[in-house]
């Protein structure tokens, strides 16, 4: 989502408005303001794009007032609508506040304030937030940011927060834990923004704001403090981007920005699903638990980047559940008369809630009476509205047509989907399972090591900018991330790229190898599989006897693979299962370097769109 604040001399509204727009890139299913005027507040919010709020604005103009906010939302928790915009008032509408992230424990906090007495209208984990400030402010006599303290303190998970309150006229108030928040410091005014971009047509002197930390905005000073009061030592810093860059956080793609969000996209799909003792609690998942222990078969459908997630998807849930799984594209689906009943789960996974022949083998599916789960980033869109229930990535939006960051959340997605599958129907479950729930939490940490090593990765694909052909090969779960290093290579390098299952190359792929041929392969760990690995170094010989350049992805520490090796490229160790998340990361930037050599339009390839919604 993406948040503005404002207090100084100019009209806040006209701001706020301009910084939403900036920030539009990071989430447009709904957007709101709220201005303090008069001794009052007043604000409007409108489900769609920003041009929406403009156009209700017309029609309601807010009075004039010089201390405001805003937001533009990429829905969590409830579904793009008027009521589920931002920003959220308390019942008094006395206080407005914004907010970005997920609050954990807000099924408890609202029940606790429909205790005491509040309505509470949205859906929302944010309403909790305005209700709890208006309860510590004015009436508790606390100050307005001793109020935001005592809140954030009861509050778990990741969240930014903005918030002003009609009987604090001239203050904005800041809250920060994971999520970003950043500070723009002018003369006379101040600006409060999830990204620099939004106000850096007013002043380029930012504050980064730390994790934990609350700050207080006024026309002539910005206060920092921690949690509990005590002052936060900051610095301001000069922003030197230029608008284009900064919505970009600074880099020069959106798919570099998203490369690098994906330690984070991540955790924020992870967050609140698996508890202290290793239980998964997906409430979003409204099919009931009679109904999952009758299922005697799931097919997943998916296009692109999202069935490479399925065939992964199908190893995780055969393994784990013993359910029989198959993973089909879904453009091929309804077409070839497939077998379905009331005993069939489909997982339909989808980035954009929106592509045609994934929606079309979902209406197939229900029509043969099976139930339908989606696996989706894009909240109230077309695909979860249609299914049974939804399970949604949290990786915000996606701007780059080339998937990055939404196709490792629709990994830690279907790895929740089996094990919550496995634990409602009470499999047997070995050591195994519980490393797995275990490593998860540390997977985020991992694919940031990854994103910190990728230097030679780029300049090995510098070098390869003149090849016309890179072949990727893998197998068990490293099978379908050759092919997702292949998807990239052609869609963003346009380049003949193929991803073959190692095993298969001496049936016929191997009279392709020629002198100097670059060839990805993605090794499996020595550990897990250990039959398998032995058989892709043979495989590896093989080819490299033939005169390949071999490009190898292997685990930290796997010794074996070194002397077959002309570049490698070495990934921290992880249960099999969940080693796609760390090895499709250097194919992505592999990618990306490759186009940004060669040319190419990073962001928007020729030929392609983000959501094909034809058939
Ligand atoms: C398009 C995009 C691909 C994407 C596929 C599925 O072809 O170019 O990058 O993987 O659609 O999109 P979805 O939104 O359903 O995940």
């Amino acid at each position: 989502c993406g948040i503005v604040g404002y207090v100084g001399a100019q009209s806040a509204l006209d701001v706020v408005i301009a910084g939403l727009k900036r920030l539009e890139y990071r989430g447009y299913d709904s957007a709101g303001v709220a201005v303090l005027a008069d001794g009052g507040l007043a604000a409007v919010k409108k489900a769609g794009k920003l041009v929406n709020l403009e156009k209700e604005l017309v029609g309601r103009p807010l009075p004039a007032g010089s201390t405001g906010l805003g937001h533009t939302r990429w829905a969590t928790h409830g579904g793009p609508t008027d009521v589920n915009a931002h920003p959220h008032l308390d019942n008094a509408g006395r206080v407005a506040v914004v907010h970005n992230g997920i609050i954990e424990n807000f099924a408890a906090l609202r029940a606790e304030l429909a205790e005491r007495g509040h309505r509470l209208e949205s859906e929302t984990d944010t309403e909790v937030v305005s209700h709890l400030l208006a309860e510590e402010f004015p009436a508790a006599g606390h100050d307005l940011p001793e109020a935001m303290r005592r809140v954030c303190r009861r509050l778990e998970g990741a969240f930014t927060l903005v918030a002003v309150h009609a009987d604090a006229p001239d203050v904005v108030v800041g809250a920060r834990r994971n999520s970003p928040l950043v500070v723009g410091v002018g003369e006379g005014e101040n600006f409060l923004a999830s990204d620099v971009a939004a106000f850096i047509e007013h002043t380029r002197s930012a504050i980064e704001l730390g994790q934990d930390q609350v700050v207080e905005l006024r026309r002539d000073g910005v206060t920092v403090t921690d949690f509990h009061g005590a002052p936060a030592e900051v610095r301001a810093y000069h922003v030197d981007w230029d608008a284009s860059a900064a919505e970009k956080g600074g880099y020069d793609y959106f798919m570099l920005k998203e490369i690098a969000e994906q330690p984070k996209a991540v955790a924020d799909t992870l967050l609140g699903r698996i508890d202290a003792n290793g239980s998964l609690t997906l409430d979003e998942v409204r099919i009931p638990a009679a109904v999952l222990r009758e299922v005697d078969k799931v097919v997943v459908v998916a296009c692109g980047t999202a069935y490479h997630a399925g065939m992964i998807a199908k190893l995780a849930i055969e393994h784990w559940t013993r359910i029989p799984c198959e993973t089909e594209l879904a453009s091929e689906f309804r077409y070839r008369d497939p077998i379905l009943d009331q005993r069939t789960l489909v997982i339909a996974i989808s980035q954009s809630g929106e592509t045609m022949d994934t929606l079309m083998a979902l209406r197939h599916a229900r029509e043969q009476g099976a139930k339908v789960l989606a696996v989706c980033n894009t909240n109230g869109s077309t695909i979860p509205r249609e299914s049974d229930a939804v399970l949604y990535t949290h990786a915000g939006p996606e701007v780059a047509v080339a998937s990055t960051k939404a196709f490792l959340t629709q990994l830690v997605a279907c790895y929740l989907v089996a094990l919550y599958l496995g634990q409602v129907r009470g499999t047997k479950w070995g050591d195994e399972v519980d490393v797995v729930v275990r490593e998860l939490s540390d997977i985020a940490a991992a694919v940031d090591t990854v994103l910190e090593t990728m230097e030679p990765v780029r300049e090995l694909a510098r070098s390869l900018a003149h090849k016309n052909t890179v072949l990727f090969l893998g197998r068990h779960v490293g099978y379908p991330v050759a092919l997702e290093g292949a998807l990239k290579l052609k869609e963003l390098a346009y380049m003949h790229a193929e991803g073959f299952a190692a095993g298969e190359l001496k049936h016929g792929p191997i009279a392709l190898i020629e002198q100097d041929l670059p060839v990805v392969v993605v090794v499996p760990s020595p550990r897990g599989r250990s039959v398998l690995h032995g058989k892709i170094v043979s495989n590896i010989q093989e080819i490299r006897a033939r005169g390949a350049r071999t490009i190898v992805i292997a685990e930290e520490g796997d010794e074996a693979v070194v002397p077959y090796a002309d570049h490698l490229i070495r990934i921290p160790a992880t249960p099999t299962l969940l080693q796609p998340l760390v090895a499709t990361v250097p194919l992505q930037v592999f990618a990306c370097e490759l186009a940004t050599a060669r040319g190419n339009e990073v962001d928007q390839p020729r030929n392609l769109a983000k959501s094909v919604t034809v058939e």
